[in-house]
């Protein structure tokens, strides 16, 4: 089974709102229904779950209640940063399935312009390997800094890349990397990907290329950019449930993108 997991358990400190980031309504839906829709029509996500803010599930059964999203197998509570929840779903879905037949793909709520193409290829590439990250070449000179703020390093810009979401995973594979995480006392990380890497070295990771499109809404401004984007792209694609139906449908918005 393919399972998709949208990390919504955050708060959005740097938005600063008085709701969770992902709640904020940009083109028409909130965030968070943006990202479900994308995650959910996808014909290659058999499953959903929806990791969301302590306090906030509400909001979620009020997007599902209609009956929908189908795909929809659980909505949980997320945990204290990002990784604690990945470790909570990690937990439900092992518990819930066969982790040896299970990949889980977990995305952004906040990125609700990740496109089918990204969504496709990350499964495709799990058949060839345990793991995948998504990102795209950087534009900007990436400088490593120390802690006064003066140059470390400046990497080669061609061997670098900005990480995106989704990563996706073989699900015991993922499972053996947290579990090894939960015995380091000096674990941090702010992704998935960099778990397996720092824990499981030797399991190849991946990178499919993402989109500039799919970016991150995490600064206010990032509001303001996105809905931009919803603007420029006529996101809003048509529900389709076939396969066919949904090419066509995607074929439709590239000539929105690209006619002007
Ligand atoms: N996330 C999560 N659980 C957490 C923290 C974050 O599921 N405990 C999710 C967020 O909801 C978001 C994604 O991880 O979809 C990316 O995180 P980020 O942009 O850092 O979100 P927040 O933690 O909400 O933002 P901030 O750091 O500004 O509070």
């Amino acid at each position: 089974r393919n399972v998709a997991v949208l990390l919504a358990g955050g708060v959005g400190a740097r938005v600063g709102l008085d709701i969770p980031k992902q709640l904020i309504k940009v083109a028409g839906k909130t965030l968070l229904e943006h990202t479900l829709l994308a995650l959910h029509d996808h014909p290659d996500v058999h499953e959903v779950v929806v990791m969301m803010t302590p306090g906030h599930t509400d909001a979620v059964r009020d997007i599902t209640r209609g009956g929908g999203y189908p795909k929809v197998a659980a909505i949980l509570e997320g945990g204290e940063t990002r990784n604690d929840t990945t470790q909570r779903a990690i937990d439900h879905l092992v518990a819930t399935g066969d982790a040896a037949t299970t990949r889980i793909l977990l995305h952004d709520a906040v990125r609700p312009l990740v496109t089918p193409r990204i969504i496709g290829e990350c499964f495709t590439a799990l058949d060839g390997y345990p793991a995948v990250d998504v990102a795209i070449p950087s534009a900007d000179t990436i400088i490593e800094v120390a802690a006064d703020d003066t140059i470390r390093s400046i990497p080669p810009r061609a061997s670098l890349r900005r990480g995106q979401t989704p990563q996706a995973f073989r699900l015991d594979v993922l499972a053996r990397a947290y579990e090894i995480a939960a015995d380091d006392p000096h674990f941090t990380a702010t992704d998935d990907c960099s778990v397996v890497l720092k824990y499981l070295p030797d399991e190849p990771i991946i990178v499919v290329h993402g989109d500039d499109r799919n970016m991150k809404v995490t600064e206010p401004i990032d509001v303001f950019i996105a809905d931009k984007l919803f603007q420029l792209t006529g996101i809003d694609l048509p529900r389709a449930k076939d396969d066919a139906g949904y090419r066509a449908a995607l074929e439709g918005r590239t000539m929105v993108v690209f006619g002007g």
